[in-house]
Order: C-alpha cells, then structure tokens, then sequence
C-alpha cells in the first residue's frame, strides 16, 4: 500500500494544530505508520529541501524547520500522496481552498504550518531520510470497512 511522510512544521506544533492534523488523516481512514517529534539540524534540514537549495527563500525556509520541534509521521493508504496533498492545500495559503489544512490555518506562504510529500518517488526518499530505523508494521482491523 502507498506511503507519504508528513511533517507538521514547528508553527504548527506551537500553534496547537497537531492533534487537528492528525486528525483528519485519521478521519479520512489513513493508516498512521510512523510518529515522532523531534528537534532536527541544519544539515538534516538542508538535506529534506535539497531540491530548492538554489531558491532564494531556501535559508529562511531552513532557518524556519530548525526553529522548534516538528512532528514527523508516515500515512499509509490507497493514492495517499495526492490525497494526502489535497488535505494539505495549495502551498501558498493564499491559494489554498477552505476546508483544506492550510487553506483553515494559515496566511503567509512561509508558514503555512505542514509538509506532505508531492509524489511516491519523493515520499519514499523522505520516508528513508527521517526513518531510517524503520517504521512500525501493524495493520488496522478497520480495512473492509474503508476499502471495497
Ligand atoms: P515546495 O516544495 O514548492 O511546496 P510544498 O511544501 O507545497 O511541497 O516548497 C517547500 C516550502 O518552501 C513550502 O511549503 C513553503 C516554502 N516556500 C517559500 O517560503 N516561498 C516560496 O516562494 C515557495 C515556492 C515555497
């Protein structure tokens, strides 16, 4: 079953929002796999946005993750990176449609509060990069009751 790495950003742990967040994977009927909250570094940092290391946002966007704790998870379900971008919203909160999570939380482009992988390929390097222990194999009794 496909997996995504979400990450609730560190305006989003001091704003409260994380028992809402997982909240609406969970309500969605998403199988939650990995969980921690943790402090990252710089490099780690550096290492997650990589691809925008030529951007001109891309130290503020660093200095931004370092700032405080994030919450670090992996959701498992059927087409869960797009559908798991479509709860997220647009990345610009501006642009995010209401009833989506940045679209309900946020304003300003540079903390619009949660990070959700943009395609499988990408999900499973994050995945790789922030679990490299692994993660929790279990399985929801609910499935028949989500899946045909
Ligand atoms: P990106 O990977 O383009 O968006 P998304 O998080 O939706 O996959 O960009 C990563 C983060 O960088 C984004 O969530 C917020 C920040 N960012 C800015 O601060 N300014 C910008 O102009 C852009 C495009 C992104």
């Amino acid at each position: 079953m496909e997996q995504t790495f979400i990450m609730i950003k560190p305006d989003g742990v001091q704003r409260g929002l994380i028992g809402e967040i997982i909240g609406r994977f969970e309500k969605k009927g998403f199988t939650l796999k990995g969980l921690k909250f943790i402090n990252v570094d710089r490099p780690f940092a550096e290492k997650h946005y990589a691809d925008l290391s030529a951007k001109p946002f891309f130290s503020s966007l660093v200095d931004y993750i370092i700032s405080g704790p994030v919450v670090a998870m992996v959701w498992e379900g059927k087409n869960v990176v797009a559908t798991g971008r479509k709860i997220i919203g647009a990345t610009n909160p501006a642009q995010s449609e209401p009833g989506t999570i940045r679209g309900d939380f946020a304003i300003d482009i540079g903390r619009n509060v949660i990070h959700g992988s943009d395609a499988v390929e990408s999900a499973r390097k994050e995945i790789a990069l922030w679990f490299p222990e692994g993660i929790t194999e279990w399985q929801k009794t609910v499935h028949p009751w989500i899946y045909e």
